[in-house]
């Protein structure tokens, strides 16, 4: 696997989660996995093995005399290569600084790409599928097109899309820099609306293609929600597909939170009280039980439905939180102006609390300790927090879009597991918000049934595992041009 991020050496997003938690569940399963990676500034090298020989690595033009450093993921037997390069891989951020990109980030992921192919001579392993994720890892599918091409058989390829919206857009002139060559740099390959794009590349090429759950596949096949890639998805046919992300519940259970110094089970649910006694001290709410807690943990950013939720002037924010019904906690970073934003309604309502920064034990606390966990987004490929939420029993408030369709059961007199917001607007956040709030105050034990059904869905690795296999076979297929191309 080919990748930008990997829990637990580096995290943006869910993209982090899922690329690790499938390497081992792959492994359990007896497959060889194996992991290639930037050497970030936070990843240290002591706890690494350093190959003792440079890996030199050539892009283009350019040579590249790197190191490569081993580690492995947890107790599993997959095993990580780092390169170290510091001029490109060494600083704070993954993709960038305060909210943009850094210039130079074409270099830095056109290096990686290329490094997959170079590894194998250097470890003496050559793996059968190389399956890449998202748009830094895209380049890799074009490559391996253009080696078939000129007659060295390779790896299958599979391009795991977890955002269609970030796509590794840069200007023509850069081309250099990505290795390929301008015979690429045509309408049908690198060439999309004037500008070098990677992940459209990368769909064109790979054998197969997936994204993060069925529904998300159903939509970005669309104008509306396919970020002008639409037609290209919809032209791979049968192979692109949607595969449902799963759970890591050795680190998302609240039986066994190590975070939590009340654990609960479905039984036990009432212990969620203790962690909201706890997150309410520690963030500066009042400390109640009489008012339910809603919970965010997010990238601060457009897709996350910040602008419907936070804006000066049409924000849902300031009417839920006026009702005077409840409590709500945010943790996040991002966009500037979110921060902004956000930092100046916790100034204005006792109600809300706001921690600007990424940290991973109040995400786990703000997930045991709410009553519900809201996530406006305009759209959502997967999405991680509400399936760790129903774990935790904690109802989500989502948007009727993506991966939310797939794996949140909509309220009913039946039972239900959340609340859907049928339109990303600020009225309807607003008016579901309240809605769930209400019935918390005047239907507890709904709720409380709720609260059950959703501890004991599961979403495990198992299941999404086994179809990344048979997504493998047919890349395999496809790329010896058998059965299934
Ligand atoms: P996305 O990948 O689009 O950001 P997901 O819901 O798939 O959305 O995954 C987000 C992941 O990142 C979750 O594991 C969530 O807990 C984590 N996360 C996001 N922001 C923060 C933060 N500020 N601190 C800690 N964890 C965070
Ligand atoms: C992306 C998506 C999110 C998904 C995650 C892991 O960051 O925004 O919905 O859960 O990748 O696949």
């Amino acid at each position: 696997m080919i990748t930008s991020e990997a829990v637990p050496w580096a995290k943006a997003g869910g993209l982090a989660d899922a690329v690790s938690a499938l390497a081992q569940e792959l492994d359990h399963s007896g497959h060889d996995v194996r992991i290639l990676m930037p050497r970030y500034q936070g990843i240290r090298r002591d706890s690494l093995y350093r190959y003792p020989t440079p890996f030199t690595v050539r892009v283009g033009e350019e040579i590249y005399t790197t190191a490569v450093y081993e580690g492995r993921l947890g107790d599993s037997s997959v095993v990580v290569y780092f390169i170290d390069y510091e001029e490109l891989y060494a600083r704070e951020g993954i993709y960038g600084a305060g909210g943009s990109g850094y210039p130079d980030n074409l270099r830095r992921f056109s290096l990686l790409n290329h490094a997959a192919f170079a590894i194998g001579a250097f470890i003496g392993w050559e793996p059968d599928v190389l399956h890449s994720h998202d748009w830094p890892a895209a380049i890799v599918p074009v490559i391996a097109q253009r080696r078939r091409a000129m007659g060295a058989p390779g790896p299958a390829t599979v391009l795991t899309i977890h955002n269609v919206g970030y796509q590794g857009t840069f200007p023509v002139g850069d081309l250099p820099h990505s290795g390929l060559s301008w015979i690429d740099l045509s309408e049908s390959q690198l060439l999309h609306y004037d500008s070098l794009n990677l992940l459209k590349a990368g769909i064109v090429n790979a054998d197969m293609v997936t994204t993060v759950s069925p529904q998300y596949a159903n939509e970005i096949r669309t104008p509306r929600r396919g970020f002008s890639l639409d037609k290209v998805l919809s032209g791979k046919d049968e192979r692109f597909v949607g595969i449902l992300n799963g759970v890591d519940y050795e680190v998302w259970n609240p039986e066994k939170d190590p975070y939590l110094d009340a654990k609960y089970t479905p039984e036990t649910v009432a212990l969620k009280d203790r962690a909201k006694q706890t997150i309410q001290s520690e963030l500066g709410l009042p400390i109640t039980n009489d008012l339910p807690l809603i919970g965010m943990v997010s990238r601060l950013v457009d897709q996350k439905g910040f602008e419907e939720l936070s804006s000066p002037g049409f924000g849902a924010l300031p009417d839920i939180l006026e009702s005077g019904e409840t409590q709500v906690a945010i943790l996040g970073s991002g966009d500037e102006r979110y921060e902004y934003y956000l930092r100046t309604l916790a100034h204005r309502y006792r109600n809300l609390s706001v921690v600007i920064g990424f940290d991973d034990r109040l995400a786990h606390l703000i997930e045991a300790a709410s009553d519900f966990f809201l996530m406006p987004s305009r759209y959502e490929p997967c999405g991680l927090n509400q399936l760790y939420s129903l774990r935790y029993g904690t109802l989500p408030i989502v948007t009727r879009c993506g991966g939310f369709v797939d794996t949140v059961e909509p309220v009913s007199a039946r039972g239900g597991t959340g609340f859907f917001i049928d339109e990303a607007c600020p009225s309807a956040i607003g008016s579901t918000v309240l809605a769930a709030v209400g019935m918390w105050h005047r239907e507890r034990a709904r709720i409380d049934t709720m609260r059950r059904a959703a501890m004991k869905m599961r979403f495990g690795w198992e299941r999404a595992a086994a179809e990344y296999v048979s997504v493998y076979e047919r890349a395999l297929a496809a790329a010896r041009g058998g059965p299934g191309a």
